[in-house]
């Protein structure tokens, strides 16, 4: 496949080894999408897509990424494959990211994402060559007050349902390691940079997990069924998945060039006046798609879920000079447009995927 040109920056990664946990997942195909054809040599470790239809399944005949299906709390295996391969960039994705499986399955939550997120630092210990590592947690780490107020990095963190709970901890076992393995004072002795990335909710075309909004109403939409909605009032820091991702790959070249500067924890969101319920949300969508209607079911016995979460991303603005580019707006149309066409049989998945990235492209280069 032709190499999509993308931006200057993504450059630095041509011909960079790149270890990505979690490929075969939603934000992982994206970040393989555009590892890959920046160049990149991406090995991918994660689990067997389990969605139906499946991103990564869609785009893997268009990708030339040596994918390694094993689980992240296998940690013998995720320390021979790191090792074996000697990377210069590991991203860190792979997690049981669902706010209700966590309920479901609290014991799989917490040893994946926090023994999964300690086996990848482990195994980095044993790593004897240089390495920048991207750990990815959640918005949802911050204790929420429930209150009209962004959270800051330096906020205390918390988490009421699993798996929050469970990204606070991998935040806690990540700062653990640098304060104790990957110390920036003993920088020229291990060679280790670290920073952990808080985003919020992201959308974009090809996302289809369970309990999640976008998917939900794409599958309720395109069997001509009502869109459930309990939790119309829940307002939620929305942006497209490019955002974080190219977020993410400035950042890891940012802390390869200076640990001191870079590393710790980074918050990516929207703009604040992008933090919307999800009523307005499934509006939008039904709008852009010109069908579809909503079917408001208040569960009073649903499981806890946070009601307001707002992120404060003056840190990436101001000190990595990042920013949001697409308002939810914009990110909620070239999501709806992008499954639209998708089911309408028009485009595949690895071209619709290669039209968003050159229109991202075309917003960084403004
Ligand atoms: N999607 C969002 O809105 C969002 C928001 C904030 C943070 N995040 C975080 O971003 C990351 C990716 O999320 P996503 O939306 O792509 O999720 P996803 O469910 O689409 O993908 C998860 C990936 O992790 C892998 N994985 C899960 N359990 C594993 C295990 N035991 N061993 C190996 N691999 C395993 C899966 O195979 C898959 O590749 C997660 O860490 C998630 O917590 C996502």
């Amino acid at each position: 496949m032709e190499n999509l040109g993308i931006i200057n920056m993504l450059e630095a990664y041509k011909n960079k080894k790149i270890f990505l946990t979690g490929h075969t997942g939603f934000k992982g195909s994206w970040l393989s999408y555009v590892l890959y054809n920046a160049g990149a040599i991406v090995k991918g470790y994660a689990l067997t897509p389990d969605t139906e239809p499946s991103l990564y399944s869609l785009i893997e005949p268009h990708i030339k990424i040596d994918s390694v299906i094993a689980d992240i709390n296998d940690a013998q295996k995720l320390e021979e494959e790191i090792l074996n391969f000697s990377p210069d960039f590991i991203f860190h994705l792979a997690a049981q990211p669902l706010v209700r499986r966590s309920y479901k399955e609290p014991l799989y939550t917490f040893s994946t994402n926090i023994m999964g997120t300690a086996n990848v630092l482990n195994a980095l210990r044993k790593l004897p060559t240089p390495c920048t590592s991207l750990f990815i947690t959640t918005d949802k780490v911050y204790e929420n007050k429930e209150q009209d107020y962004a959270y800051g990095e330096t906020d205390r963190l918390g988490g009421y349902d699993p798996y929050s709970a469970s990204k606070a901890c991998a935040e806690l076992v990540i700062s653990s390691y640098c304060h104790s393995f990957f110390n920036t004072a003993n920088f020229d002795q291990h060679k280790k940079a670290i920073a952990s990335v808080r985003a919020g909710n992201v959308i974009g075309g090809g996302d289809w997990s369970e309990d999640r909004l976008i998917p939900d109403i794409i599958r309720s939409i395109a069997a001509d069924k009502a869109i459930v909605i309990r939790n119309p009032k829940a307002v939620r820091p929305w942006q497209h998945v490019l955002e974080p991702v190219f977020g993410y790959l400035q950042l890891a070249l940012a802390l390869a060039a200076d640990v001191n500067k870079y590393g710790g924890a980074w918050n990516f969101g929207p703009a604040n006046a992008d933090n919307l319920p999800v009523l307005h949300i499934a509006e939008k969508a039904i709008a852009k798609w010109g069908k579809g209607e909503i079917d408001l079911q208040i569960d009073t016995d649903a499981v806890h879920e946070a009601n307001l979460l707002q992120l404060d991303i003056s840190k990436a603005i101001n000190e990595l000079k990042w920013k949001p580019l697409m308002d939810t707006e914009k990110a909620v149309e070239r999501t709806i447009v992008w499954y639209k066409t998708f089911y309408e049989g028009n485009k595949t998945a690895s071209a619709l995927m290669k039209e968003d990235i050159l229109f991202y492209q075309s917003l960084l280069n403004k």
